[in-house]
């Protein structure tokens, strides 16, 4: 791990972010008035025109392949107590709002949990299954049917109590400077935030639309697997994908997110 290399900037950037819940002040009344302001936006804003408008149309985006199987996985019966997930939950519709406050401490288990988490949680626990594999074909399919159920819907992460722990270890990643290039998440999704690298604008690295779609990898992927493709780019340490370097980084962003409606599933080139 690098050095932390934030000094005064730091400092200042760390108050900016940590203003983010704060400039949602309205957020009572309108939870996704940081979103409405401009101020939070996803990549979607500074992605290119072709992708958003194929992310308009759900007949024209290609992740409704994965949804449209997940569906069919819903009520499918699976493992040792021959359950389905419809068995348990009846309509998909029923997990309306779930996914916005996730990561989260599992009430249940008490184990730290994101959405691909608690889907293979019920597999294991609920239905004596095999969980999916990460970046399988069925991980990425349900968890976008699950979150699919929240898109509209303001990200609402809490980060106290069991929580608390998780935020402070991602927030520390995030302003950490690591890797051959030494630099840190925060250089270029905060400091940066709005520049041109090479080809691409940076957006501020939020997580509301995953999974995506992503042309250059011709199919869905998590966003675990796109904070590897950020991580691997400077060249750090190699990291492993649902591990808890990356869910504790999920819970940072996702609470930077605040506010701001859930896209899945999102496209992006
Ligand atoms: C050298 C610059 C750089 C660093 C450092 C970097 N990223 Fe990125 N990241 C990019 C670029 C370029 C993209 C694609 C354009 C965009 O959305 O910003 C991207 C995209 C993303 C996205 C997708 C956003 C969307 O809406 O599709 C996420 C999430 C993300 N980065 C998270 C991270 C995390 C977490 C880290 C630290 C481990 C990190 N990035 C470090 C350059 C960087
Ligand atoms: C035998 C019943 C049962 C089956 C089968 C089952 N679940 Fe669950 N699930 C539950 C219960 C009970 C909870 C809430 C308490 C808990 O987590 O133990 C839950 C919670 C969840 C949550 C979290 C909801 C929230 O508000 O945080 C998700 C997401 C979920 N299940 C997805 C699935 C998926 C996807 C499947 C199929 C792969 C599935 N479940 C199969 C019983 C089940």
């Amino acid at each position: 791990m690098g050095a932390k290399r934030f000094g005064g900037l730091a400092a200042t950037i760390l108050a900016m972010t940590l203003a983010v819940p704060a400039f949602a002040s309205d957020a009572k009344d309108d939870p996704l008035a940081a979103y409405r302001s401009g101020e939070m936006y996803s990549g979607y804003v500074t992605g290119d025109p072709s992708s958003r408008e194929i992310q308009d149309d759900d007949m024209m985006n290609p992740s409704f392949l994965w949804v449209d199987k997940a569906a069919e996985l819903w009520t499918t019966a699976d493992g040792t107590a021959g359950k389905s997930c419809a068995d348990c939950h009846g309509d998909v519709e029923s997990l309306k709002g779930a996914a916005t406050k996730y990561p989260t401490t599992d009430a249940a288990t008490g184990k730290f949990m994101n959405v691909e988490l608690k889907i293979n949680d019920c597999r294991e626990r609920q239905m004596g299954a095999a969980p999916f594999k990460f970046e399988s074909d069925e991980l990425l399919g349900m968890t976008t049917l699950v979150k699919l159920q929240s898109r509209g819907m303001p990200m609402n992460i809490d980060i106290t109590g069991p929580n608390e722990k998780w935020f402070k270890k991602g927030e520390e990643f995030y302003f950490t400077s690591r890797g051959q290039l030494d630099l840190a998440c925060a250089d270029c999704h905060i400091t940066n935030e709005g520049m041109y690298m090479r080809a691409e604008k940076l957006s501020q690295g939020q997580p509301n639309g995953f999974p995506t779609y992503r042309m250059k990898w011709q199919k869905l992927g998590s966003l675990h697997r796109r904070m590897r493709g950020c991580n691997d780019n400077i060249r750090a340490e190699k990291l492993k994908g649902l591990g808890e370097d990356y869910l504790a980084v999920e819970t940072y962003i996702s609470w930077r997110a605040s506010g701001l409606p859930v896209e899945t599933p999102s496209v992006r080139k």
